[in-house]
């Protein structure tokens, strides 16, 4: 069992983020999974050009350290993803490869993993609005919401309360794991705005969306008929 975190605090893994997240492995590698955290800080990570080629051609045409991360991302069971709050958003180390994860958005590939969030802030806005949007990145592509955890942290330091719902949320992300916990993701993702939006885009730009065109037509997701 491997669980992954990717962390976009730009205090990789010595800040508040990186603490919960620790407490949260801690608990999984005691339930004997094995465990990695990407500090997105240390990391070759573009913006994105916004040129497209992911969605016509398939393939991201800039050479750094994305793929990669995305590919840890689809062999793990497990996905963290973790941010402090900055300026009532993600860092923009996290923005900034969520951004590049746009084909992943398009072309939903984490059905059968299991997703938590982690957020830190100092006590200003909402705090819940980061994670609430980690989380759904990842459920938008599949992957299970097993929960989240937002702390508030002073210089750094995480309470102990916080950090024994990282472990709980730890237990429960193996569990979930172990039990194969399902929900009817298409089912929910037919009912939301987003899902349409996003049928109508690749439907009505399919000379331009390409792959995605492709993707959505052999899962049956553009009229219900899968090609035989
Ligand atoms: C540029 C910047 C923007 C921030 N914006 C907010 C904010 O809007 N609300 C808040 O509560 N904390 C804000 N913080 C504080 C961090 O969220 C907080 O220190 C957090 O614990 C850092 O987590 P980390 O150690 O994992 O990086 C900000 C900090 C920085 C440096």
């Amino acid at each position: 069992m491997k669980i992954i975190a990717i962390n976009g605090s730009p205090h990789g893994k010595r800040g508040s983020c990186a603490q919960l997240v620790q407490r949260m492995f801690a608990a999984c590698e005691a339930q004997g999974a094995e465990t990695e955290m990407i500090a997105l800080q240390r990391r070759r990570i573009n913006f994105c050009v916004g040129c497209g080629k992911c969605l016509s051609e398939g393939v991201c045409p800039q050479k750094d350290d994305v793929l990669e991360i995305q590919d840890k991302m689809r062999a793990a069971d497990g996905i963290i993803f973790a941010s402090p709050v900055y300026v009532m958003h993600v860092t923009g180390q996290m923005k900034t490869f969520i951004d590049r994860c746009l084909p992943m958005g398009h072309r939903p590939s984490l059905q059968g993993k299991y997703a938590a969030a982690v957020s830190a802030y100092a006590g200003i806005g909402n705090i819940d609005a980061v994670a609430d949007y980690l989380l759904h990145f990842l459920v938008g592509q599949g992957a299970y919401p097993v929960g989240k955890v937002c702390a508030f942290t002073t210089n750094i330091a995480v309470g102990e309360q916080d950090l024994e719902k990282a472990a709980q949320l730890g237990r429960d992300m193996i569990e979930a794991i172990r039990q194969k916990k399902t929900f009817n993701w298409e089912k929910l993702r037919e009912k939301t705005k987003e899902f349409k939006e996003m049928k109508e885009f690749i439907t009505e730009r399919k000379d331009f969306a390409r792959e995605d065109y492709k993707y959505w037509q052999e899962r049956g997701w553009i009229d219900g008929k899968k090609p035989s």
